[in-house]
């Protein structure tokens, strides 16, 4: 392996996250976020764009004071200004990190940039230095790198090491990319890059594929030894690659990935909790992990095999992750092992005839409704001959 083994997790769910339409936050609820993911157990924290806005510049000075153990870091563009207004902003922090950026892409620097290749290198070779005249921790992350040739690629990552980059991002900006690619990718970029055992290389995928986390998989397949995510995978269009799932997967699948993070796991839950309140986007009921319907079993066949083995139906714990138990959701598709152990619960214990017959009260109750809750089962109960 070309890093050192150790999978770190730069959340960036406070820039890049907050970049999200409709997810913007203010400075005291960034506080209450920094706050969580500390807890959660980031290594990096990415608190927003200084130069952006006062109210990023005042949620930085509010987080800096408090939270001292992860690494900080503020994004800049290639500004001599906004890397001045950033190295202003981590004065405070215990750990600061400078995150420069600056497109590298063909249809980026005509259309965006308007700079030539040659441009392009100049101004990262004198803006990473000059970010290292400040701070010991910089980023250099290659926007839109997937669709970089790779050529290029390769120049532009040695020139940001021999100016003073000790992080290399090659980011998916707009998930383009395929697993197969992006490991590729990585392979041959760390190879380019001379003494790159020195350098931490990092991984930052959006979804619009859906393929944000497959994709920063293959990357530390090929030798990423950074992530950068966000909590419940908000950002951009269809947002970055989520925390919560890559932390599970190189949890669940260690014998396989041999790489682990520093995540809390059991902190993931309320921690997406505590995001989808604070910026009013809930996620949907079956979204890996955090979803409602994560732990959820409705169905007769699943319940079964829960009631007799949970590994039958679950890959993980959901204590594990935060969620207090699985849940069997009692429904139309639901079978008579379940209601009974729910009914059991309730402190009803029922002779088979009995069972029997309230079941087909169960079945007739889920054609009206989909859910039968315990409020349910119990007036049934009352209304039923079989009471005990
Ligand atoms: O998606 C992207 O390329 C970014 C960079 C600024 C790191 O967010
Ligand atoms: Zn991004």
């Amino acid at each position: 392996m070309p890093n050192s083994p150790r999978i770190r997790i730069f959340d960036t769910t406070l820039r890049d996250g907050e970049q999200s339409p409709g997810c913007s936050m203010s400075p005291q609820q960034k506080l209450v976020m920094a706050r969580a993911l500390d807890e959660l157990g980031v290594d990096v924290m990415e608190t927003g764009f200084p130069a952006s806005s006062q109210s990023d510049r005042e949620a930085m000075a509010m987080i800096a004071r408090e939270v001292r153990r992860p690494t900080l870091a503020v994004l800049s563009r290639c500004l001599a200004a906004d890397i001045e207004t950033s190295a202003k902003a981590l004065e405070t922090a215990a750990n600061p990190r400078l995150h420069v950026f600056l497109s590298t892409s063909p249809l980026h620097r005509e259309h965006k940039l308007r700079m030539t290749r040659e441009q392009v290198l100049e101004s990262v070779h004198k803006h990473v230095s000059l970010a290292r005249s400040y701070v010991g921790d910089v980023e250099f992350s290659a926007e839109d790198a997937t669709r970089t040739e790779e050529d290029f690629l390769i120049e532009v990552a040695r020139v940001a090491v021999a100016a003073g980059a000790t992080t290399i991002n090659l980011p998916d900006t707009v998930g383009f990319t395929t697993p197969e690619e992006i490991r590729g990718m990585f392979q041959r970029v760390i190879a380019g890059v001379p003494d790159s055992d020195r350098i931490i290389f990092s991984a930052h995928c959006h979804n619009d594929l859906g393929l944000a986390v497959a994709n920063s998989l293959a990357a530390i397949e090929g030798g990423a030894r950074q992530v950068e995510c966000t909590v419940n995978g908000i950002g951009e269009r269809a947002g970055n690659c989520s925390l919560e799932e890559i932390a599970m997967v190189l949890k669940v699948r260690n014998a396989f990935y041999d790489e682990d993070t520093r995540i809390n796991t059991p902190r993931i839950v309320a921690t997406s909790q505590l995001l989808q309140r604070l910026v009013g986007m809930p996620v949907q009921r079956n979204k890996a992990i955090v979803g409602a319907n994560a732990f959820a079993h409705e169905s007769g066949i699943h319940q079964h095999g829960m009631l007799r083995h949970r590994g039958t139906y679950e890959i993980m714990r959901p204590e594990d992750v935060g969620w207090e138990s699985s849940q069997m959701v009692l429904g139309r598709h639901s079978g008579r092992a379940a209601v009974e152990q729910r009914l059991r619960a309730l402190g009803f214990f029922l002779y088979e005839e009995e069972l029997k017959h309230v079941f087909e009260q169960f079945k007739a109750l889920c054609e009206q409704q989909r859910v039968v809750t315990d409020a349910d089962l119990q007036t049934l109960m009352q209304g039923s001959a079989t009471q005990n």
